[in-house]
C-alpha cells in the first residue's frame, strides 16, 4: 500500500518533538507533535489506522490511499488532497498542480541565515532538519529547513522553492507553515483590534470552515497580529494545550484554522497569497519568512514564556538581550509640534533632576515641520527652530546628563517636501492614477534600489554626525494604490519586495549602529511583530496613553513578545486619547508592566507630582533587572474589573495589580499566584513571610479599594 510510512524523520528539543513520516509514496506527514517520546517510538499507526471516507479523490491508483483525509506537511493543490493548499505554483502551460514527493533529508547541529530575511538564531544547540521533496515532472525543489532549540523548546521553519525547471515559474501561494491536526476541538487565539485599541487577546471555537486572521494592508497591522494559537477549550493560563505560531513578517500574512468535513484542522500561517505573484526565472529560489512555533501542554502563561525567553535570546539585536533600557522621556505629548530650543531643555532640565536618563525629540525637528502637512523626507534639522544645528542641542543635553534619542519616519515623503519635488517616481503609485494621501504623506516605494540606498545613506549620516543613542523609527500609513515605476510587469511582487528592501534598510543600519537602541513604531503598534523585533528590540505599543486601556493592550503583546520590547510611558491626565483621569500611581504600576517612559509636560506639574515621579523611577530603577527581564506571568484574578500580572527572577518577585471600578461595600479578597515552587520563601516588605504553597492556595491580601483605580504592587523576596 503506497500510504505506508517506510521512515520516520523526528526532530527533538528538551521535551518536545514533531515526527513526520515519508510514506511509501513519498508524501511526507506530520505523525505526531507533542511532548518527546521515548527514543524510537514507532508511530505509523498513526496513518495506518485512519478509515476511509467517502466522496474523496483516490492517490496513485490506490483505492484505500485518500491524501485528502492524511495530516500531509505541506499539502499542494488537487493532486488530489481538495482542502486549503499551502503553496501554489502556476506554470508556462497554465497548469496549476504540483506533485511535490521525498528526495532526501539530512540534519545539521546548525541553523543557516534566510537571505534577506529576519530569522532566529541560538549560541546553544540547535538541530537543523533539512527534507528535500522534488516534482518529478518540473524538477522543481522544495527544501523545508525545520530547526528545533533544544533549550528553549521551540521550532522554526522556512521553506526554500527552487526552480530547477527551463521556465519561469510563477508562485502565487507560498506559507511558511502547514499544521494538520487531527482533530478540531479546539480554540483560536488570536490578538485583534486597530490603532489605539491594538493586542486585544481574542478566543473563539473553531467551526467547520475557515477562521483566523489576517492583513492585505502592506504592514501586519493594528487589526491582526501575526500571530494564532490553538487551545483545548479547557486549556487557560495554568494548564492545558496550547499549539502557537507568529511569522517572523512585518508585511501582508494570513494565519488561518480550517476544519475540514472530517473534523481535522489544518492551520495554516505565511505570506498573504491576496495580490502576490512572484515570478521565479530557471535557477532562481525564493524562500518564505520564518515562522515560530511550539507546543506546550502546561497552558497559555507558559507558551508565553517560551516565546519571551526565545525572542530575547534568540531574535533581537543580542547587544540588547541582558542590557537595560534606559528610562526616557519622549516630548510627543508633551508638546506636539510646538516646541523651540528652550521648551525642549527646559523639559531636559526638569527630566534629569527626577532620574530619567534619555530624552527623546519626536516630531517636528526637521524642514519646515510643524504640522502634518509637509517635510516629511527633508530630514536636514530646522536650526530656526531648533536655536542650534543638531549637534549643539545634542551637547546640551549630554551636559544636562541626558542621553539624546531622535524621531524619524524614514520609509515616507510629504507631497510638500523638497524629496517629492525631485523624485516623485520614487513613490508607491499606480501610473495615471492620481495616488491617495493618508496623514499627508505618500509611502515611499522601498522595493526600488535607489529609494534604499537614499534611506540608508541619510540615516547613517544623521548617526554619525550627531551623538545618537536612540531613534524611534515611525511609519504612519498603510500602502494604498499599490504600484510601482519600478516593478514593471510585476507589479503583484511590490508587497513582498517593500518588506525585503524595508529589511535590507534595517540590516544595513543596524550593521553599521549595532548600539544604537532602535524603537520601531507604526502609529503605535501597526507593525509590531518578530520581523522588525529581529532589528529593534523595542516597540511602542500604542498610541494610546491612558493606563486603564494600556491593560490589556500590554498584556495582549505580552502573550508573546517580551516585557522588555514593549513601550510603556506615563503620560498626561486627563489622557490625550480617552479623557480619563488616572492617579500617577496608577500610570506608574501600569508603565512598570514594560519599558519605563513619560510622556508629559514635565514643567507644568505641581512638586508633589514630581517628588512622585521622581520616587517611581527610583523604584523602577533599583528592580529594573526583575522588571525588564523578570519571567512574566498572567495572574488569574477572577474579577472582569482586575488585571494581575508577575514577574520573577532568582531573587525576587514583583505582583501588579489594577482594578479599575471602585465598587462599594466590597469585602478585600486575595490574589492567588500561579506557578510557583511550593517549598520556596517569600517575604514581602512588610516582613510577611509566605510559602510558595501559601501564595498559590491563600494568596496575597488585596488591599480594600479606595479611590477609583487602585494599583497595587508588592515584591517580595526569595529565601529559604
Ligand atoms: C505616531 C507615533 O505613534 C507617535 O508616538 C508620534 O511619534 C507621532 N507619530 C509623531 O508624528
Amino acid at each position: 500500500m503506497d500510504c505506508k510510512v517506510i521512515k520516520q524523520l523526528e526532530l527533538r528539543t528538551k521535551s518536545k518533538q514533531i515526527s513526520l513520516g515519508v510514506l511509501e509514496s513519498g508524501h511526507v506527514c506530520l505523525l505526531y507533535f507533542g511532548d518527546r517520546l521515548a527514543e524510537k517510538t514507532e508511530l505509523s499507526y498513526v496513518i495506518r489506522d485512519i478509515q476511509r471516507a467517502s466522496y474523496l479523490s483516490d492517490t496513485d491508483g490506490e483505492r484505500d490511499f485518500r491524501l485528502e483525509q492524511l495530516p500531509i506537511w505541506y499539502p499542494a493543490f488537487g493532486n488530489p488532497d481538495l482542502r486549503e493548499p499551502a503553496f501554489q505554483i502556476e506554470y508556462e502551460n497554465g497548469s496549476r498542480i504540483s506533485d511535490f514527493r521525498f528526495y532526501k533529508a539530512n540534519y545539521r547541529n546548525q541553523k543557516s541565515k534566510i537571505p534577506g530575511l529576519p530569522s532566529t538564531f541560538s549560541e546553544k544547540a540547535v538541530t537543523t532538519l533539512e527534507i528535500i521533496l522534488k516534482d518529478a515532472l518540473t524538477e522543481n525543489r522544495l527544501h523545508f529547513f525545520l530547526s528545533a532549540f533544544e533549550e528553549y523548546d521551540m521550532f522554526t521553519q522556512s521553506i526554500q522553492i527552487v526552480n530547477d525547471s527551463r521556465e519561469t515559474i510563477k508562485m502565487t501561494k507560498a506559507t511558511s507553515l502547514s499544521l494538520d491536526l487531527l482533530d478540531d476541538r479546539f480554540e483560536m487565539l488570536t490578538l485583534v483590534g486597530a490603532w489605539g485599541r491594538e493586542m486585544q487577546l481574542r478566543r473563539t471555537r473553531l467551526q467547520q470552515g475557515f477562521q483566523g486572521v489576517d492583513s492585505k494592508r502592506g504592514a501586519s497591522g493594528h487589526g491582526q497580529n501575526p500571530f494564532i494559537a490553538l487551545v483545548r477549550p479547557e486549556t487557560d493560563d495554568y494548564q492545558g494545550e496550547v499549539i502557537a505560531a507568529n511569522l517572523v513578517y512585518s508585511g501582508n500574512f494570513i494565519a488561518e484554522a480550517i476544519v475540514d468535513m472530517h473534523q481535522n484542522t489544518r492551520l495554516q500561517m505565511g505570506l498573504h497569497s491576496f495580490d502576490f505573484q512572484w515570478d521565479l526565472a530557471p535557477k532562481e529560489s525564493f524562500y518564505t519568512p520564518e515562522i515560530v512555533f511550539t507546543h506546550t501542554n502546561q497552558g497559555v502563561n507558559k507558551m508565553t514564556q517560551l516565546f519571551q525567553h526565545f525572542y530575547l535570546d534568540c531574535l533581537i539585536n543580542p547587544n540588547f538581550t541582558k542590557k537595560a533600557r534606559p528610562v526616557l522621556l519622549n516630548n510627543w505629548e508633551a508638546t506636539y509640534f510646538n516646541f523651540n530650543r528652550q521648551k525642549l531643555l527646559a523639559l531636559g532640565r526638569e527630566a534629569t533632576k527626577l532620574g530619567i536618563e534619555l530624552f527623546v525629540l519626536d516630531d517636528g525637528w526637521f524642514g519646515e515641520r510643524n504640522s502634518i502637512e509637509t517635510s516629511i523626507g527633508d530630514w536636514q534639522p530646522n536650526e530656526k527652530k531648533l536655536g542650534s544645528n543638531l549637534q549643539l542641542l545634542i551637547q546640551e543635553f549630554l551636559d544636562i546628563g541626558l542621553d539624546f534619542g531622535l524621531w524619524i519616519e524614514p520609509e515616507m515623503v510629504s507631497p510638500k517636501s523638497q524629496l517629492f519635488t525631485e523624485h516623485p517616481e520614487w513613490i508607491i503609485q499606480v501610473e495615471n492614477r492620481k495616488p491617495q494621501l493618508s496623514r499627508t504623506q505618500y509611502v515611499l516605494d522601498l522595493s526600488q534600489p535607489a529609494v534604499q540606498d537614499f534611506i540608508i545613506q541619510t540615516i547613517k549620516k544623521i548617526l554619525s554626525e550627531n551623538r545618537i543613542r536612540y531613534l524611534k523609527w515611525d511609519m504612519n500609513r498603510n500602502i494604498t494604490d499599490s504600484g510601482s515605476t519600478y516593478l514593471v510587469g510585476h507589479q503583484k511582487e511590490l508587497g513582498h519586495r517593500y518588506i525585503l528592501g524595508l529589511y535590507r534598510i534595517l540590516s544595513e543600519i543596524t550593521t553599521a549602529f549595532p548600539d544604537v537602541l532602535i524603537e520601531s513604531c507604526a502609529g503605535g503598534g501597526g507593525r509590531f511583530d518578530p520581523g522588525m523585533l529581529a532589528y529593534t528590540p523595542q516597540i511602542w505599543i500604542s498610541d494610546d496613553t491612558d493606563a486603564v486601556q494600556r491593560l490589556s493592550i500590554q498584556q495582549g503583546a505580552a502573550l508573546i513578545y517580551p516585557n522588555v520590547c514593549i513601550g510603556c510611558h506615563v503620560s498626561a491626565v486627563p489622557n490625550h486619547q480617552v479623557g480619563r483621569m488616572t492617579s500617577l500611581h496608577t500610570r506608574g504600576v501600569v508603565a512598570f508592566q514594560g519599558n519605563l517612559g513619560y510622556e508629559l509636560d514635565l514643567t507644568t506639574l505641581e512638586e508633589t507630582e514630581k517628588q512622585q515621579i521622581a520616587q517611581q523611577i527610583e523604584h523602577y530603577k533599583r528592580n529594573r533587572q526583575l522588571l525588564q527581564f523578570g519571567k512574566y506571568s498572567r495572574v488569574n484574578t477572577f474579577d472582569e474589573n482586575a488585571t494581575a500580572w508577575m514577574k520573577e527572577d532568582e531573587q525576587h518577585l514583583w505582583v501588579s495589580y489594577v482594578s479599575v471600578l471602585a465598587k462599594p461595600n466590597t469585602v478585600p479578597k486575595r490574589l492567588k499566584l500561579p506557578l510557583l515552587v511550593p517549598e520556596q520563601r517569600y517575604m514581602d516588605e512588610q516582613g510577611n513571610d509566605y510559602s510558595g504553597t501559601e501564595l498559590m492556595t491563600i494568596g496575597l491580601p488585596i488591599p480594600q479599594v479606595k479611590e477609583d483605580f487602585i494599583a497595587t504592587e508588592w515584591r517580595l523576596s526569595k529565601s529559604n
